[in-house]
């Protein structure tokens, strides 16, 4: 059989590798503690879960939805109002996507053709490399690093780079490095796009899990971010939903319409219960939100509490459910530290080359694991001496 090239890029990676080492370790009866991937374990709250049982059981919800219902429209544009201060006509600028990585990884189809150039973040969330990679592009990787406080330097980014760069994918709170962006940036951003005519993606998955009592908005509501991009959300972290698959593209209407019609040609829209059960989650009682952050703010000083107290130094993120943290000093390559560690301690972490060339140096812990496991993960990485 002949396949495409484009598989190659999905060969034998570093998360199979750790999936082996899981599978081998359980199967002997070990502990192993996977603080690997992102995979939320704290569950909707009863609310939303009544209204999905309830339209599930209703068989007149079992036809294909084709696209978005009205009310769901209309919920999401009345929540970015409420939440973020951001005017978005129901018709025309949300999309909603069965789950942002949907959207995220087909967007680029619709902007990009073979040769064409974006630019993403390095290190990045996947997707944001693969969905152009998969439409044809070639990548340029903004790096963030640590110097510049994990931050996309814009103006480091070469002029001809950027005149033929068609879109930008950005995303404060960052997934893996945890940062958010100040307000300087975003403005930055969008006179950057204006000048070389670049649509941007902004993913705002997490910003609903902003600690210490700071919280974030939304690209959207700065002047002109409209004219030049859209924003992906997600219900999967903020409300507990990963597994029901919702998110939404919003923003620039061009942008948006494209998507829609790219995706009346791939799906036939997302399962009416789970419309149903995305307007109650969003216009609900909102307590529940201040509820998961308050867990995940709460699993972040537990661990980083507990591995500065054995002498790995970190700082605590200040947004999102995951610590970026360097590697210990006698180790120089993150994979070798994330297989050796999982091996001696069955605490599974992923190596930050996986998310690109600056990721190296660094493994990112994902806070998805309750209060007993980080102490059983601190105690085992502890009594091990991998860090002496
Ligand atoms: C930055 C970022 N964007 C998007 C996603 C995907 O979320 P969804 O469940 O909505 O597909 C994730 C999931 O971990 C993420 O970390």
């Amino acid at each position: 059989m002949k396949f495409a090239k484009r598989m190659d890029r999905f060969g034998e990676g570093v998360f199979s590798k750790l999936a082996e080492i899981k599978k081998r370790k359980l199967e002997a009866g070990e502990q192993v503690i996977d603080l690997s991937i992102g995979a939320p374990n704290i569950p909707p709250v009863e609310r939303i879960r009544k209204i999905l049982s309830e339209e599930a059981m209703k068989p007149e919800n079992y036809i294909y939805a084709i696209s978005d219902q009205k009310a769901l429209l209309e919920a999401v544009s009345d929540w970015y109002q409420r939440r973020y201060g951001v005017t978005l006509d129901p018709e025309t600028e949300v999309c909603s996507l069965l789950g942002s990585q949907e959207g995220l990884s087909h967007i680029a189809m619709t902007i990009v053709d073979d040769g064409d150039l974006v630019l993403v973040p390095d290190p990045c969330y996947p997707v944001f490399a693969d969905g152009p990679v998969l439409a044809g592009a070639e990548l340029y990787y903004m790096p963030q690093k640590k110097e510049n406080g994990y931050l996309i330097q814009l103006k480091e980014i070469p002029e001809e780079i950027a005149r033929r760069a068609k879109f930008m994918v950005v995303s404060y709170p960052n997934n893996p490095t945890a940062v958010m962006a100040p307000a300087s940036f975003y403005e930055e951003l969008v006179a950057f796009a204006k000048k070389y005519d670049m649509i941007v993606l902004h993913d705002n998955a997490y910003s609903e899990l902003v600690f210490d009592g700071k919280s974030c908005g939304s690209f959207l509501q700065f002047p002109g971010a409209k004219e030049v991009g859209v924003e992906f959300n997600s219900l999967s972290k903020t409300y507990g939903l990963a597994g029901a698959r919702i998110g939404f593209c919003v923003g620039n209407h061009e942008v948006v319409e494209k998507l829609k019609t790219l995706k009346s040609n791939m799906d036939y829209g997302m399962f009416l219960p789970i419309q149903k059960a995305a307007i109650e989650a969003i216009t609900g009682d909102q307590s529940c939100v201040a509820e998961t952050r308050a867990a995940y703010e709460h699993r972040r000083d537990v661990l980083c509490d507990g591995l500065n107290g054995i002498g790995w130094t970190m700082k605590k993120p200040e947004a999102t459910m995951f610590v970026w943290a360097k590697i210990p000093e006698k180790f120089t390559n993150s994979e070798k530290f994330a297989m050796e560690l999982v091996e001696r301690t069955g605490v599974l972490v992923t190596p930050g080359s996986a998310f690109g060339p600056s990721g190296e140096g660094h493994v990112r812990m994902a806070l998805v694991q309750d209060d007993e496991a980080l102490h059983a993960a601190i105690q085992a990485i502890d009594e091990s001496g991998i860090l002496k």
